[in-house]
């Protein structure tokens, strides 16, 4: 496993994250605890969490978070393993209306805490955002969580490049704690415009990858595995009816994407891997730090996704899976 330090976050992170999107719900809580278990087994330090996740779910809002929690608790781990929360998304029913004032994030971050069982988050993220809100209030009200130790550093997840400059702008100017990095989707797949334009998220792409790469400013990768695409789709795949209306064709089926299968192939039959693995070194091998969250179902797969930290890729066989000659 390797690690970065991102600004603020007690310990340096590992480099892949457990995305803890379906704990508690989806995976029931014995299977989350075990998730963990193999994380830490194979280095990893910290988990991805939401104050929304499963409240799509009939009383399923705050159950990631109240699993987490209990896992910390039973095993013990609170000053050596890593959580981080994102808050201020807007209620589901009222998708239309942004939460993103001060005291939207305050009782969003005081109910993740309760939840969590802690007294503070090692990475809070905004869900989303709404550039109708100065950064200054945004700002100031999370700065004031963290000198109250509430929170111990700031990220903002599915905000534009041009927002995160103007944010980090505005708290250099002011002496005041900005974002460490920027939570976005991205994987090696580019998602078809379906798939980028859902609900306020945000998906990399070439100028942010462009902006990233320039400013150096970290990502957090969210559908890093585009759901499992490397492993699981070939050109042939495009005529296979048990995936014809799948979430998987209609978000990732396209040229590009099956071009880069190929070539994720050819290179981890040469590192003796599967090919999401190489899909996932790619993030991790960047000018500037990637971190990869990571959504597994078993512990296999937390075990052939942390593999991927290991992977060293250089910048031409970065550039060659994007398809770049070579
Ligand atoms: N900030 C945001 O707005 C935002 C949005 C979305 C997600 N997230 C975060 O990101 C997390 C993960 O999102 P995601 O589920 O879209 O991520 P993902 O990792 O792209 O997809 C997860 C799927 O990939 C497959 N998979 C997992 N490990 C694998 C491996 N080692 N090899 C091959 N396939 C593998 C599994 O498919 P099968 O189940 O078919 O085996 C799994 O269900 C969430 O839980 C959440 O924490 C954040």
């Amino acid at each position: 496993m390797r690690y970065i330090r991102l600004d603020g976050m007690p310990l340096a992170p590992s480099l892949i994250c457990l995305g803890g999107g379906p704990l508690g719900s989806a995976i029931a809580a014995e299977k989350a605890f075990e998730l963990l278990d193999t994380l830490v087994e194979e280095g990893g330090n910290w988990v991805d969490t939401a104050h929304v996740y499963a409240a799509w779910l009939p009383g399923g809002g705050g159950v990631s978070e109240r699993t987490i929690g209990a896992w910390i608790k039973a095993r013990g781990v609170r000053a050596s393993f890593m959580v981080g929360t994102k808050g201020a998304h807007p209620h589901l029913e009222t998708m239309h209306i942004s939460r993103l004032r001060p005291t939207d994030i305050t009782q969003d971050l005081n109910e993740s805490l309760e939840r969590l069982d802690s007294d503070y988050v090692d990475i809070y993220w905004l869900h989303r955002d709404d550039p109708t809100v100065p950064v200054g209030e945004i700002l100031g009200c999370l700065n004031e969580h963290l000198a109250a130790g509430r929170i111990r550093s700031l990220g903002a997840s599915n905000w534009t490049a041009a927002r995160l400059q103007e944010a980090n702008a505005y708290a250099a100017e002011h002496g005041i704690a900005g974002f460490c990095s920027s939570q976005i989707g991205w994987s090696l797949a580019q998602p078809n415009p379906v798939k980028a334009a859902y609900a306020g998220t945000l998906n990399m792409d070439a100028d942010t990858l462009a902006y990233h790469r320039h400013s150096r400013l970290p990502v957090v990768a969210y559908s890093s595995q585009a759901g499992g695409f490397f492993n699981k789709v070939t050109r042939a795949s495009v005529s296979d009816p048990a995936l014809a209306d799948s979430g998987m064709a209609v978000h990732y089926f396209n040229e590009t994407n099956f071009s880069r299968a190929e070539r994720a192939r050819e290179l981890a039959a040469r590192y003796g891997c599967d090919a999401n693995t190489i899909a996932v070194a790619y993030l991790l091998n960047q000018p500037f730090a990637g971190y990869a969250i990571t959504g597994c179902r078993t512990p296999q797969q937390v075990r052939a996704s942390c593999a991927a930290a290991d992977l060293m890729l250089s910048a031409e066989q970065v550039a060659w899976l994007e398809g770049e000659a070579g």
